[in-house]
């Protein structure tokens, strides 16, 4: 049952969990750092026990996604960045590239492409955030990267319908935000890659790519003319290098990394699987549809229902008040409530991130439980009452 507070008057109940980062995100209900099995470190990653622990990760993350039989899952280095760029420079200039980008990932990427990859034919679309581009507007015969969720403005794409199933060029996507808490139509997605540390509350380290058959026949088929740093290499001289895909890592990994995962994936086997973790995804985000709903002062930074992120959850004030001030002013407010809820212990690190507009952002993923989410909003409503002029 909700419990309501008089406006002003401070809450009483505080979060069981107070953190809500965007990532690295909250640790499983019941994690404890002594459920993780130890005998894998100090060895080699390349010694028997170890290297089927990271086949394990990849094994059980195909299992519980049900990713198609003939896709392929590796491990890479440096999370979901390295993971998206090893795609990126592996497999790009091959055709024309579109890219879409509506917050501070999805422009890294345009970056990445427009100044560094310089692919001879690129066209950038672009949206404020908030809002989604066109997806009306693409052609498929030309390779696609984008986000599925965009972490910093809580917008998503609603499905993958807009996807042409008779495409000629590749889907790449970043979608560390939305995989294990957005059900996601695979057969749509020619390359996926996320990280540990978002929805599974793993410890940050590693990426995980996933590659359609289309995907790698590219990497046999083409090499960029650009130099693709080792870090970043699926294949050499056309050879894919299946190693990544049975857990031998391009370099070495950490192994109590990689048992915090392992301990992830069977806690997301224990709440059902995937459809398990997306319920209580969709679950979080409801109780703050429901507050939003019953306030005038606050919204949603997305300004289209159907692309509300269920993970990264941001919200805007959308009082006169607040909205005569400066930017700069607006972003002191905003830092000056979440201070007070730092100091109460009922809320870290819920400040939008550092290039996005000013606003709170409550990760909702399925770490997170429904009952601090719903315990968190009054705390917010006091600290924003509590600012008011
Ligand atoms: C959409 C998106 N892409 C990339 C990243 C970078 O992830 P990592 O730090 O795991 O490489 C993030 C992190 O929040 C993200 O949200």
């Amino acid at each position: 049952m909700p419990i309501f507070y008089d406006i002003m008057s401070k809450p009483v109940t505080k979060p069981n969990n107070p953190n809500f980062s965007s990532g690295p995100c909250a640790k499983r209900p019941g994690w404890n750092i002594n459920n993780l099995r130890t005998d894998t470190l100090g060895r080699s990653h390349r010694a028997k026990l170890p290297k089927q622990r990271l086949l394990d990760v990849i094994n059980l993350t195909k299992e519980i996604l049900q990713l198609p039989e003939d896709y392929k899952v590796g491990i890479l280095a440096a999370s979901d960045t390295g993971a998206i760029e090893a795609a990126m420079w592996s497999l790009l200039g091959a055709r024309g590239v579109e890219v879409l980008a509506w917050e501070n990932f999805g422009n890294d990427w345009v970056k990445d492409i427009k100044d560094q990859l310089k692919p001879e034919y690129l066209t950038i679309h672009k949206a404020d955030y908030g809002k989604l581009p066109d997806l009306k507007n693409i052609n498929f015969d030309n390779d696609i990267v984008f986000n599925w969720n965009g972490t910093t403005s809580g917008v998503c794409v609603p499905d993958a319908d807009w996807i042409s199933p008779n495409r000629k060029g590749l889907t790449i996507c970043d979608a560390t935000s939305a995989v294990f808490a957005m059900d996601m139509d695979w057969s749509k997605l020619d390359v996926v890659t996320w990280s540990w540390q978002k929805v599974l509350g793993g410890e940050a380290a590693h990426g995980m790519i996933a590659m359609s058959p289309k995907a790698i026949q590219r990497l046999s088929e083409y090499q960029p003319n650009w130099p693709i740093p080792k870090i970043f290499r699926l294949a050499n001289n056309k050879k894919v290098i299946e190693g990544i895909f049975k857990g031998e890592t391009i370099n070495t990994p950490s192994m109590l990394c990689v048992e915090d995962a392992i301990d992830a994936l069977h806690w997301i086997k224990s709440i059902g699987g995937v459809a398990g973790s997306v319920e209580k995804s969709k679950k979080n985000l409801q109780v703050v549809k429901q507050w939003v709903q019953s306030k005038d002062w606050i919204d949603f930074l997305a300004e289209d229902p159907a692309t509300i992120s269920s993970t990264s959850i941001c919200l805007k004030i959308t009082a006169d008040w607040f909205l005569k001030l400066s930017d700069d002013d607006q972003q002191a407010k905003i830092k000056e409530i979440n201070s007070m809820l730092d100091k109460e212990g009922v809320a870290y690190d819920i400040n939008a991130y550092r290039t996005a507009p000013a606003g709170f952002r409550i990760w909702g993923g399925a770490t997170v439980e429904a009952s601090d989410i719903e315990t968190l909003l009054p705390w917010i409503e006091w600290g924003y009452q509590s600012i008011k002029p």
